[in-house]
């Protein structure tokens, strides 16, 4: 054995007996086609293939050899040509002659083998070759449904993953998706209109009508919360016809005067008709002329009461009398008593001040009483004291009356003490602001 290759063949023992491997066995043969003889391989052996030579005369040597090295997926090898023959590790050069007798033997693989006997005896090669038959994995879950309502489809796949096919081993078979029906419920209805209708007569035979046409919601009515249709349901048009018989308006009589537009004094009221006795016809004249007319209303003349009053005359119920009148519009202000007596309900003003000389105490109140001044109420309270010189105090209120209630001015003292001169007055003013 000078020269020679070991060809590891084991593939070529496997066509035999599947189950229990043989190698073709002969020695120094010129054809290895030609070998007949067969011998058992068994754990950690793969069949082989010897070439030598001498001079040009090329000898085969075929049998068992124990493996010295691994050969990765020998079979999935010899099921492609186009894959790499790998020859012994042994640094042999294979001449063309060697080269033409394994591919021989490869093209007697490749027509022989069935995949089958190589997954069969494959795990007799001791982890030679590692085909592996593809397997489903578990179905995915199914999809959503495909559509919201009625009918739609689900689907689910999976995957030749559990495990996945190596090394030539069979795919799965059998279908990789799933379809299914799936059905909601029904789908909403929306609404849609109708056509119109066409139009109708006009309403009125003579002046003017209205024509009227009308749609309804139901092509198709609304279902299933379907929508409602968005619009008006009719649509009205004008019409013109011949003119009726010409009528034209006439003014109602006046309606009663309206209350005076003042309370006292002058003012103006107000009366109205309307053009209804008859109301003109379409094509009628209008009423001529005004629809309100207004006259002038005189009431109760209206009160003005103001006074002006200075001086004093304390009297013995301590009111002071203010004796110097300057004005007393409407005479309401009584100088002999020093009361303001209310002619009228309303709402009045007042104003009061004293003056007193030095180191005296100064003091008032604003009263007032009802009609038989049984009992006084005050409306305000006033207090002065200067050590040097003359002190003037003063004080007012808005109050309302009614009609012959009193209003006067109560002094706290002695008259003595007051001062009225130059320096200061002792008045008392009032004034009727509003009648009410
Ligand atoms: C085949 O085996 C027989 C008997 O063992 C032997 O005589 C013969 O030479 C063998 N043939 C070859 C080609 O080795
Ligand atoms: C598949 O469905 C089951 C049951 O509804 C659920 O528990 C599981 O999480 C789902 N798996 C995936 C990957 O969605
Ligand atoms: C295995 O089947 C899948 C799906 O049918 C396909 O895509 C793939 O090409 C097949 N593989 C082989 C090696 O035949
Ligand atoms: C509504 O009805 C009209 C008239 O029949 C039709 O032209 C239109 O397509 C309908 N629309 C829908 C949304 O059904
Ligand atoms: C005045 O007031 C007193 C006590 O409040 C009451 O008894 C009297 O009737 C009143 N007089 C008038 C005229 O209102």
């Amino acid at each position: 054995m000078s020269k020679g290759v070991w060809i590891p063949l084991a593939a070529l023992c496997m066509f035999r007996v599947s189950e229990c491997l043989e190698c073709f066995s002969c020695q120094n043969i010129a054809d290895p086609d030609e070998c007949r003889n067969t011998s058992q391989c068994s754990s950690g052996q793969s069949c082989s293939l010897q070439t030598s030579q001498a001079g040009s005369d090329l000898r085969f040597n075929m049998g068992v050899n124990t493996i010295s090295y691994a050969v990765p997926s020998l079979l999935a090898h010899t099921v492609s040509l186009d894959a790499p023959f790998r020859p012994d590790s042994s640094p042999h050069v294979m001449n063309a002659a060697v080269q033409t007798a394994a591919m021989r033997t490869f093209v007697l693989i490749e027509n022989l083998l069935n995949i089958h006997h190589a997954k069969i005896t494959c795990p007799k090669f001791c982890g030679l070759c590692q085909l592996v038959d593809g397997n489903w994995a578990a179905w995915a879950n199914w999809s959503s449904c495909s559509v919201t309502c009625e009918d739609g489809k689900q689907t689910r796949t999976r995957t030749c993953t559990n495990p996945q096919p190596s090394n030539g081993g069979l795919n799965c078979t059998g279908p990789a998706s799933d379809t299914k029906l799936c059905t909601k419920q029904l789908c909403p209805v929306h609404g849609n209109w109708t056509e119109w209708s066409t139009w109708s007569g006009c309403s009125v035979t003579c002046d003017v009508g209205l024509r009227k046409r009308t749609r309804s919601c139901t092509n198709p009515k609304p279902d299933r919360s379907g929508d409602f249709c968005v619009g008006e349901s009719s649509e009205y048009t004008v019409c013109l016809t011949d003119p009726c018989s010409t009528r034209n308006g006439g003014w109602s009589s006046w309606g009663s005067w309206q209350s005076c537009s003042v309370t006292c004094g002058g003012g103006l009221k107000l009366r109205s008709r309307t053009c209804t006795s008859p109301s003109p016809s379409a094509y009628g004249k209008a009423c001529e002329g005004n629809f309100e007319a207004f006259a002038v209303c005189v009431n109760t003349p209206c009160y003005a009461v103001a006074f002006n009053a200075h001086g004093h005359n304390v009297l013995s119920n301590f009111v002071n009398a203010f004796p110097t009148v300057i004005f007393n519009e409407g005479n309401a202000y009584h100088a002999s008593s020093g009361h303001f007596t209310a002619p009228v309900d309303g709402l009045y003003y007042f104003t009061a001040q004293f003056c007193c000389i030095p180191q005296q105490e100064c003091g008032f109140f604003i009263e007032k009483s009802n009609a038989s001044i049984s009992s006084s109420t005050h409306l305000t309270a006033t207090f002065e004291h200067h050590t040097t010189d003359v002190a003037c105090t003063s004080a007012s209120t808005s109050v309302k009356l009614n009609r012959n209630e009193h209003v006067w001015v109560l002094i706290q003292g002695t008259s003595s003490y007051l001062y009225d001169g130059y320096n200061g007055w002792n008045t008392f003013t009032g004034t009727l602001i509003q009648e009410l």
